[in-house]
């Protein structure tokens, strides 16, 4: 049978995701008692006890179509932020709004593009459109390289991401080089600002994702209730663009693409809790402490930003294969000279600084 015949010629670049290890593929590798699952981004703490309430409500709704508008969760977001309900989209995950903004911009031949390494689905989503990616490797320690990627702005090109804390380095754009960047950007261009991590950000010169949306110029925010808000299984993500963007791409998004729980759980999420800044400061200062403790090993990291740090080691296979015997799960890139190691809770961060340690002290 030749399949190849049934598919469209450009889905052959495009590589099936990999997600990180779960715990169940893992266990007979690992040769402690615990398991440590930092290998995904993901909250280390579970959702918050008032999403889990809501979620347990609307349990009973599911013979039920969600609310294809995602009328409430929209109209409390437009209040939470102060922005008006028809520039606001939601998604499944923030990840489909990626390939959504794809799906309803680029044409064979147009062009997206966005820093390297960075979040794969930039790749895949350009790709699937038949459209060509153009990869700006980063700068420095792993800085996004904004002068490099306005240099490959053509008149073909539609979209540029920006990844801010870019994933898997860590490292954020500050104030000042954005908004150079964003008055330089031609017209022609949609700069989508990725702020998936934007709530762990704890240096004040980086920029703030909203501090430049006005809601008119082709500039988009999207952001994410899998991170900080510890929602990563329901699968809920939003974004701000103007109300015409978000108009034409609802008419590219599944009707019902955010589920009924997600969208109960979220709206239950946001909102302003000391528990919110708790669990930025745990996470800050869980950063800080494994930043120190590959200093103290004499390994290169990036300082970081996000709920990661990516981290230099000599041989990452290795390393990942060590980790992992330790029951701390990381993430390996092939190829890459590094590993991204996901920020735990305490009890998470103590056995990856001793695993590190026993691995280079
Ligand atoms: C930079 C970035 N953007 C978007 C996403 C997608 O997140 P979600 O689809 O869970 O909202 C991720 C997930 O890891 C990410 O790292």
């Amino acid at each position: 049978m030749d399949w190849q015949s049934f598919f469209r010629k450009n889905l052959e670049q495009v590589d099936t995701y990999q997600p990180g290890l779960r715990e169940d593929q893992v266990w007979e590798f690992v040769e402690a008692d615990k398991i440590y699952k930092l290998s995904s981004n993901e909250s280390p703490l579970p959702p918050f006890p008032w999403a889990l309430e809501a979620i347990q409500e609307r349990l009973v709704l599911l013979n039920e179509y969600p609310d294809g508008s995602s009328y409430e969760l929209t109209q409390c977001l437009s209040k939470h932020y102060g922005i008006a309900s028809e520039q606001i989209m939601i998604g499944n995950g923030s990840n489909e709004l990626v390939d959504l903004i794809a799906a309803t911009c680029l044409n064979p031949g147009d062009n997206a593009v966005y820093p390297w390494p960075s979040f794969v689905v930039y790749r895949s989503s350009t790709l699937i459109q038949d459209a060509e990616c153009r990869e700006i490797p980063l700068k420095g320690t792993g800085q996004l390289d904004l002068s490099a990627m306005l240099g490959a702005i053509d008149e073909r090109t539609k979209i540029v991401y920006i990844c801010t804390p870019n994933n898997p380095t860590g490292a954020v754009v500050s104030d000042v080089e954005f908004k150079d960047f964003l008055d330089k950007v031609p017209s022609h261009v949609l700069v989508v600002m990725d702020a998936a991590y934007e709530e762990f950000i704890s240096d004040e010169s980086a920029v703030g994702p909203l501090k430049y949306y006005d809601g008119v110029r082709p500039y988009v925010v999207l952001r994410t209730f899998s991170k900080m808000y510890a929602l990563a299984g329901l699968r809920c993500g939003y974004g701000f663009a103007p109300a015409k963007f978000v108009e034409v791409l609802n008419k590219v998004r599944e009707p019902f693409n955010a589920n009924t729980l997600a969208q109960a759980a979220a709206i239950a999420s946001i909102r302003d809790t000391e528990e919110l800044k708790e669990r930025a400061a745990l996470n800050a200062l869980n950063r800080v402490r494994l930043e120190n403790c590959f200093e103290k090993l004499g390994l290169n990291y990036v300082p970081s930003q996000a709920n990661f740090v990516w981290v230099e080691v000599p041989d990452p296979q290795s390393t990942f294969n060590e980790l992992l015997k330790r029951g701390v799960i990381v993430r390996s890139f092939p190829g890459a000279g590094g590993l991204r190691v996901g920020v735990g809770d305490n009890e998470g961060t103590n056995a990856t600084i001793a695993a590190f340690g026993e691995l280079f002290g």
